[in-house]
């Protein structure tokens, strides 16, 4: 489909290229997609519906989704969190194909460290340790690494054709390129070599052999933290050295993985202005990557079942009603209320002929003051209507300016559009109308 479009007044636009994502999910070579954009847009449901639409087709896919809604995550059988892909029930494999899902569970990721490289009390000792706790909160861009880092293990199995990679929910899309290195200047960082330092010497042990100053230094923490929490800390953080361990080189593995030429990045964006010039910003950052953009989803867009009504007619013709006065045909005549001008047959002074003649009192009454009758009532309501269509006209043509902008500063980006759904899309069904509605089906 393209996206062309015209506005009221009948004038081109601005087009973008127009985004198939069929071709892209039922080619082999496409081997990740990666749906990205900022806070609340719809990536995770993107990410959800594209890999179902996938296993319809007949691909073996996966979704690594990242805190989806308590209801999808259910309705994909997901809402167990232990980081291992599941197969979703429910999704038509008559194609061949066939759907995994899981999603990414942070916390629990971190706690699973611990618990991994600590006795159960120690770990536990850790786990309820304030300082661990604002800690782990505190890794800014860890999700977004873990998210990556769970990618690479998910393609090094290479059990599925088709990889679909939910992004985490940042305050701004670029944490997700930025984490791995911010997570490996976090790890280089200077206070956690000085907390590494014993347990690498040597675990406990090893704090013997630190220098003076490194002694003062740890002394004045122990003081602050308590002596037995710094260690419990330099455990912990000898074992996030050895979780990302050889850390620089996966990074630079996963980088490769994203820049491959089987991997699709969509941007998804709902058409607002910040979120819209947040895609723009993620797409130039893409390009200095060298990242391959598949295109724009625009999301959550709204639609209208008259769009030939303009705003200012709908609200002009509601004013006009809400006065008792005379409704705009739409063809430029003027008909007075009350009158059966609709019929071509009648005679368009039926209304207001013989006004003096009591016969006609009542047509009369029609034309002057609201009738008394359940026509006020209905006057009333289309009025409303009407208001409603006319601020439903309102947001699409700020919704329309706002993609015109994106595309005359980015014409080359494909995009789709998908109608916003009257309600939240919290199951395999809602996923299918999505799917349907990104690849226009
Ligand atoms: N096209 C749509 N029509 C109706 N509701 C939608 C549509 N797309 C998404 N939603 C709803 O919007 C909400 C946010 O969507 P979603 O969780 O996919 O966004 P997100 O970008 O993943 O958010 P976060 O950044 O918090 O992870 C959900 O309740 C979802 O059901
Ligand atoms: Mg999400």
């Amino acid at each position: 489909m393209s996206a062309d479009r015209h506005r009221a007044d009948g004038t081109a636009m601005v087009s973008a290229p127009a985004l198939d994502i069929d071709p892209l999910l039922d080619d082999p070579a496409t081997r990740i997609i990666v749906c990205c954009g900022s806070g609340g847009v719809g990536k995770t449901t993107t990410a959800a519906a594209l890999g179902v639409r996938a296993a319809e087709r007949g691909r073996r896919a996966v979704v690594l989704t990242i805190d989806p809604a308590r209801r999808l995550a259910q309705s994909m059988g997901i809402d167990s969190l232990d980081n291992v892909p599941r197969r979703v029930k429910g999704v038509d494999e008559s194609a061949g194909g066939e759907l995994h899902a899981m999603m990414l569970d942070m916390k629990r990721t971190f706690d699973e460290i611990v618990e991994a490289h600590a006795d159960a009390d120690r770990a536990r000792a850790i786990l309820d340790n304030p300082f661990y706790q604002s800690l782990s909160a505190g890794f800014a861009g860890t999700q977004e690494y873990m998210a990556m880092e769970k990618l690479g293990q998910l393609r090094s199995r290479d059990e599925w054709d088709l990889i679909v990679v939910d992004t985490p929910p940042s305050r701004s899309a670029l944490d997700f390129l930025d984490a791995p290195k911010r997570l490996g200047s976090f790890l280089d960082g200077k206070f956690i070599r000085v907390l590494m330092a014993p347990a690498k010497v040597g675990g406990r042990a090893g704090m013997k052999f630190l220098n003076v100053g490194m002694s003062m230094m740890t002394g004045t923490l122990s003081k602050l933290m308590g002596g037995q929490l710094l260690r419990d800390v330099q455990t912990f953080v000898a074992a996030m050295d050895t979780m990302f361990g050889g850390f620089r080189t996966r990074a630079d593995a996963t980088y490769r993985l994203l820049q491959a030429p089987g991997t699709a990045f969509l941007v998804v964006a709902a058409p607002e202005r910040d979120a819209l010039r947040e895609a723009a910003y993620f797409v130039e950052r893409l390009a200095a990557e060298e990242m391959p953009l598949a295109g724009l989803v625009l999301n959550r867009v709204h639609g209208s079942g008259a769009p030939q009504l303009s705003a200012d007619r709908a609200l002009a013709a509601a004013e006009n009603l809400a006065q008792g006065g005379i409704v705009d045909q739409g063809d430029g005549n003027a008909a007075p209320r009350g009158s059966t001008a609709a019929s071509p047959e009648t005679p368009r002074t039926t209304a207001s002929s013989g006004a003096a003649d009591g016969e006609h009192a009542e047509d009369t009454h029609a034309v002057d003051t609201p009738p008394t009758d359940g026509t006020n009532d209905v006057a009333q309501l289309t009025a409303a209507l009407l208001r409603l269509h006319a601020e439903r006209m309102q947001v699409l043509a700020r919704e329309q300016r706002t993609r015109d902008r994106f595309t005359a500063l980015h014409p080359e980006v494909a995009v789709t559009e998908v109608a916003a759904l009257p309600g939240d899309v919290h199951d395999l069904a809602g996923l299918r109308t999505i799917g349907e509605r990104l690849s226009h089906r």
